[in-house]
């Protein structure tokens, strides 16, 4: 039996200088000896997964690396709680002791957690090494592997510790969905739907309309989500590599949603659960500033419901819990907390001005909403 063929259906392009990279969008890539070669420059490469996702992609992925070079596999524990330090130093010792020089390249093949942890090693390994993504979650697919933004998690805060190390290319092969548990495929919609809601009312409307393709996990319909996405988030940080200004406007939810992930325990809630109901959040309290209609609310509740997301704050979650833990997120500019909210579908826009009573009346709701969900 030979070798997959690599489809490559779309590509889209990290326009960031002489940090640019191509995102390849499509099926069998990284089993695809050409491809990988034109983006691993040395002959050292240490391919970092987890537990679940190496046995079912790693095999493919050294077989098309042939047996030219020098391979490191380095499998960590699954999970966000192994988002750490130590795991971030276990694949530090792992290059050390295999004498991988600065030409090495890191190759992630897993979900956003694999992802952040590898990138934030290769920002450090001998004051940075290139790297690629290999994502297998619809989340890591749309948001964590484009950008650049890697990290660690501390008890004290999510993402607390990292750099921007922007990889040298990112493979996205939508069969790796195929094995991906319902659960984070919904996870993976909400961060798609976030991009509709911020940057273009157009794909909201198609996600409207195309969401029991995508939950079926139709190729092409995820193959068109995942371009228009990493379209978009490379057309945002391509504005705004380091989070000065614009690109803050990918955090549609991020605020209430970090605080809902502390407040669980890293792995309790999913990063896109947490953000889908953080989204609802930002989106009533557009509505309650008079820039959004009121029926954009059930409208985008509904979304996300067919998307199998939750809507509600988890119970026992006050509002001054919620005030507490978004006062620590990375968005507080000299005190001040910055949100994002929406002007109109489409069109985000980042305000300091939220006061306290108006947080107090938005998670009082909520909070009334879980107690007695209809
Ligand atoms: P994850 O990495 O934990 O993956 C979710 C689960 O799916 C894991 O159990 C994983 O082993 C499993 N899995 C992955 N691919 C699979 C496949 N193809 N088949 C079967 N199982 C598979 O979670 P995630 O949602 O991918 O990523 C969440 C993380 O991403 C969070 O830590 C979040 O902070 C981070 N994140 C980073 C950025 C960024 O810009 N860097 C953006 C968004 C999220
Ligand atoms: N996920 C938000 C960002 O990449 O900026």
């Amino acid at each position: 039996m030979g070798c997959p063929v690599s489809v490559i259906m779309h590509t889209v392009h990290v326009d960031l200088a002489e940090r640019s990279y191509p995102v390849y969008i499509g099926r069998d890539l990284f089993s695809d000896p050409q491809l990988l070669r034109q983006h691993v420059r040395g002959r050292e490469v240490a391919i970092v997964s987890n537990v679940t996702v190496a046995p079912l992609y790693v095999p493919r992925l050294r077989a098309a690396l042939g047996d030219g070079g020098r391979v490191t596999e380095i499998i960590l524990p699954d999970g966000e709680q192994h988002k750490t330090l130590a795991s971030f130093e276990h694949i530090l010792e792992r290059l050390l002791a295999d004498r991988h020089s600065r030409s090495t390249t890191l190759i992630a093949v897993g979900g956003g957690v694999v992802g952040d942890i590898t990138g934030f090693a290769a920002a450090c390994y001998q004051r940075g090494v290139e790297f690629i993504q290999v994502p297998t979650t619809l989340l890591a697919q749309v948001d964590s592997s484009v950008g650049g933004k890697t990290a660690v998690n501390h008890a004290l805060g999510k993402n607390m510790i990292g750099a921007f190390h922007q990889p040298r290319a990112v493979f996205i092969d939508t069969n790796s969905l195929h094995t991906l548990p319902a659960r984070e495929l919904s996870a993976g919609l909400a961060e798609v739907i976030k991009y509709g809601l911020i940057c273009d009312a157009d794909f909201y409307a198609w996600l409207l309309e195309a969401m029991p393709r995508l939950l079926g996990r139709d190729d092409s319909a995820l193959a068109e989500a995942i371009e228009r996405s990493c379209a978009l988030k490379a057309q945002v940080v391509a504005a705004d590599e380091r989070e000065g200004g614009v690109r803050a406007i990918l955090n549609l939810g991020h605020t209430f949603g970090h605080a809902i992930e502390t407040a669980q325990g890293y792995g309790s809630w999913l990063h896109g659960e947490a953000v889908a109901v953080g989204m609802l959040l930002a989106l009533r309290l557009s509505v309650a500033r008079g820039w959004i209609a009121e029926d954009e609310v059930s409208r985008l509740a509904a979304l996300l419901r067919e998307a199998r997301l939750p809507l509600d704050i988890p119970a026992g979650m006050t509002p001054a819990m919620f005030i507490d833990l978004m006062g620590r997120d990375k968005k507080v500019v000299d005190g001040r907390m910055r949100l994002v909210l929406l002007r109109e579908i489409g069109d985000a826009c980042i305000v300091d001005d939220v006061t306290g009573e108006e947080l107090e009346g938005l998670l009082g709701a909520a909070q009334a909403r879980a107690a007695s969900p209809c």
